[in-house]
């Protein structure tokens, strides 16, 4: 077993977590990570209301005894949901582990921390990363350029955010972005991370709730079908290349550039929405990211979770074997 201060902090047994998936984090999905080990977490804003995020926690406890949390995302946009809402609720109904992301998280995290939750927050700057642990953030996750979804405006690779992590944060950290199996659990490991997180990977295993074809779609895709769109906004997303966002993109770089207004239509949620409901991956933008490469099949949250900690054991043990006995020592001795 791998025994982290992620895996002390939230109670798990394999310091992996489900990050938040807007119509993905549903509680069949987030049920069955908790069950293999692993922390799932709901997605507060893929259900219509705090009322229906109620039911949906309701749920879930009927599926898993264990620890899970709930995602609020705080998104750029001029009619904000309830966040506060959802908030309420989710503490109501004894949810203790709660997932942040996006801006100006500050009054979530303080309402979180006056009720005695953990707090995990995605970012994806180091400045932003030592501004939520001034908060008072538990767990900083922290999301490089690779990962599925937002990804900043920086273009700063994982590999070197993990490094500046450790260098500048003095809480707990996870890294997240790009992580598929035990190999990138080793590594983060390695970087000094307490853990990974993962969305693109849990998208393509048994229990997640999206159609078939677009699972197969993912097992089809490599680290190259990914495209980022939102550039010219300065609101990057990463999302599966497809015709729609292919179309967005070309908009986006068209002499003039394109406004929101212009694409709001293309971008609509509730198109994303029906690709995952129907299967056609031409409905609409869908989230995915470059860990796509990495994706070869289907299995259950409990395959998945069992073969990540295995073979992070297996990558961790044959680095202890490569460190042979110092002669310099011998040497010491010797004299
Ligand atoms: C389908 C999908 C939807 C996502 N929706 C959200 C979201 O609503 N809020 C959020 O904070 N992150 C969201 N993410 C990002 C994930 O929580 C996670 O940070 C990211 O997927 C990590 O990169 P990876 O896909 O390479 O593992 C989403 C990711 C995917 C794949």
């Amino acid at each position: 077993m791998i025994s982290t201060a992620l895996t002390k902090l939230l109670g798990i047994r394999v310091p992996v977590v489900q990050g938040g998936m807007q119509w993905v984090g549903l509680p069949a999905l987030v049920a069955a990570v908790s069950n293999a080990g692993g922390l799932g977490i709901l997605t507060a804003l893929t259900q219509p209301s705090p009322e229906a995020l109620r039911q949906a926690i309701r749920e879930t406890r009927k599926l898993t005894n264990n620890n899970f949390g709930v995602n609020i995302t705080l998104l750029p946009t001029i009619n904000p949901p309830d966040y506060e809402g959802y908030a309420r609720a989710a503490v109501e109904e004894n949810v203790r582990i709660f997932e942040t992301a996006g801006n100006s998280p500050g009054k979530l995290i303080k309402f979180f921390k006056s009720q005695g939750c953990i707090v995990l927050h995605k970012c994806t700057t180091i400045r932003h990363a030592k501004s939520a642990a001034r908060m008072g953030v538990d767990i900083i996750s922290i999301d490089g350029l690779e990962c599925a979804g937002h990804p900043g405006e920086d273009d700063m690779g994982g590999l070197v955010l993990l490094a500046r992590a450790a260098q500048e944060l003095n809480i707990p950290y996870i890294a997240s972005g790009g992580i598929a199996d035990g190999r990138g659990l080793a590594a983060a490991l390695a970087f000094g991370a307490c853990g990974v997180n993962m969305g693109t990977r849990f998208m393509c295993t048994k229990e997640s709730p999206i159609h078939q074809n677009i699972k197969d779609k993912i097992v089809a895709g490599t680290e190259l079908d990914t495209i980022h769109i939102f550039r010219t906004l300065r609101n990057t997303s990463r999302v599966y290349r497809n015709k729609v966002a292919e179309e967005v993109v070309r908009l986006e770089n068209r002499p003039g550039g394109a406004k929101f207004e212009d694409l709001r239509e293309l971008v609509s949620g509730a198109r994303g929405r029906l690709a995952y409901e129907t299967g056609d991956s031409d409905a609409g933008i869908w989230t995915a990211g470059v860990a796509m490469g990495l994706i070869t099949d289907i299995p259950s949250c409990q395959e998945l979770i069992d073969r990540i900690e295995k073979d992070a054991e297996r990558i961790i043990d044959g680095l202890a074997r490569m460190k042979l006995p110092d002669d310099r020592d011998a040497t010491k001795a010797k004299l």
